[in-house]
């Protein structure tokens, strides 16, 4: 994910999620690019100005009025300074106001003065989102070839729950850095993909399951968008929102999982399969709850159906990445399963620890091909994600799949 030349202004709108622009102010600068923000009056009711200024390293402006600046014509000046105008979070009054080409104040004038290609990252209470007249307005710019990146679904800061929270920084980002011409490298290629644990049913109030969150293969389904590709998400049971523009399918057991996959499977370019799937269930599932009337119970366990192998064994196939999560001898067991398991790619992780693997925010992967290695991160999942999914476009091309 590459920003680099890239002269970004980033408009902040009056909202609670107005304070992430500070970690997206931070995130962009990460990526390379140059950042200047404006705010509106009533972002600055919930983030200062000083505060972007910091992190930005240049003023914040904030008036139409400021007679220093229009000295010089500085609304115009800043509109064709930018290279990308992204505006987050986007409010429905801003995006009212932005749908009917209103110029009443500094952030609605620098829009209608620029010509560098705008997004918008809408954030707000779930009705409002839904609320018909919010929805012709963004309709109405997206008609305009304006981006619309989220909102994410979830718990809303004012209790409710659904569509309306505005989409993480690293999320934004990406999703930036893929609409950059030479970015979008999954432009055109569809993404299969697994994420999250299994529960494997023992009897009706009991399962098997494990502490996958399902994070790193959300990470990779908002990345793997970001960068153009049509996703489907084959997840097991976690409590995640579904990243924008992603189609998801929820599973719960190691069976239902492969059926699933199976069933989506034709038509794929990519396969990445990152959930913690079980490797045994239950022989026998009870279809009342096991009284414990004895004093020792032992539980029959059959093998799943490996649906990583499954899927590398399919002719045709689509170029296939396993996952492998390792508490010790990471390269020996990793290089194992890219071998046995007939995989174009292999991402390890080592787990049981707290700064990676499961649960985690962050990750470290080793990355395993026949003739080459690599390593991705320490870093959040939503990067070693996108560095993960640039090396996957890379590979891929050269294996002239
Ligand atoms: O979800 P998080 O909390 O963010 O944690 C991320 C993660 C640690 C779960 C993830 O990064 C990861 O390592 N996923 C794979 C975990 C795993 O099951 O590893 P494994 O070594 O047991 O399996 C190897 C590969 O075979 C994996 O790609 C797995 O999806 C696949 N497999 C395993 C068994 C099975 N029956 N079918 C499969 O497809």
């Amino acid at each position: 994910m590459c920003l680099r030349d890239e002269r970004v202004l980033l408009g902040v709108s009056g909202g609670i999620a107005a304070y992430k622009a500070a970690e997206l102010v931070r995130r962009l600068r990460d990526a390379g690019a140059q950042v200047r923000v404006v705010m509106t009056e009533g972002a600055k009711h919930f983030i200062t100005p000083l505060t972007l200024q910091a992190l930005s390293a240049n003023p914040v402006r904030d008036s139409l009025w400021d007679a220093s600046a229009e000295a010089a014509m500085g609304h115009i000046e800043l509109a064709r300074w930018a290279t990308r105008v992204l505006i987050a979070p986007a409010s429905a009054d801003l995006l009212a106001r932005l749908a009917h080409g209103h110029g009443d104040d500094l952030l609605s004038t620098l829009v209608l003065a620029s010509t560098a290609p705008l997004a918008v990252a809408p954030a707000m209470n779930q009705q409002m989102w839904a609320h018909p007249a919010t929805q012709a307005n963004i309709a109405l710019l997206r008609s305009r070839g304006v981006q619309v990146f989220g909102p994410g679904s979830g718990d809303q800061a004012c209790g409710e729950v659904g569509p309306g929270r505005l989409l993480e920084a690293a999320e934004l980002v990406a999703a930036l850095a893929g609409t950059v011409r030479g970015h979008a490298v999954l432009a055109g290629v569809r993404v299969l993909i697994t994420a999250g644990p299994t529960f494997e049913d023992i009897d009706p109030v009991r399962f098997i399951g494990n502490r996958s969150s399902g994070k790193m293969g959300f990470a990779l389904a908002a990345a793997a968008t970001a960068m153009g590709a049509e996703v489907t998400l084959v997840a097991g049971p976690v409590a995640l929102a579904t990243p924008a523009g992603v189609l998801r399918q929820d599973v719960r057991s190691a069976a239902q999982m492969l059926a699933a996959v199976m069933a989506a499977l034709p038509g794929q370019h990519i396969y990445i399969g990152a959930a913690a799937v079980a490797d045994y269930t239950p022989a026998q599932v009870a279809d009342k709850k096991i009284k414990k009337t004895a004093a020792d119970m032992a539980v029959a366990l059959a093998r799943t159906t490996d649906i990583l192998a499954t899927v590398a064994a399919r002719s045709p196939r689509p170029f296939v990445v396993g996952f492998a999560a390792e508490t010790h001898d990471l390269e020996h067991y990793a290089r194992d399963k890219l071998q046995r398991k007939g995989l174009d790619l292999i991402a390890a992780n080592q787990v049981g620890c707290a700064e990676s693997g499961f649960e985690a925010d962050c990750n470290t992967l080793q990355v395993f091909w026949a003739d080459g290695a690599c390593t991705l991160g320490p870093d959040s999942k939503v990067a070693v994600a996108q560095q993960l999914l640039s090396l996957i476009a890379q590979r891929r091309a050269q294996a002239g799949a």
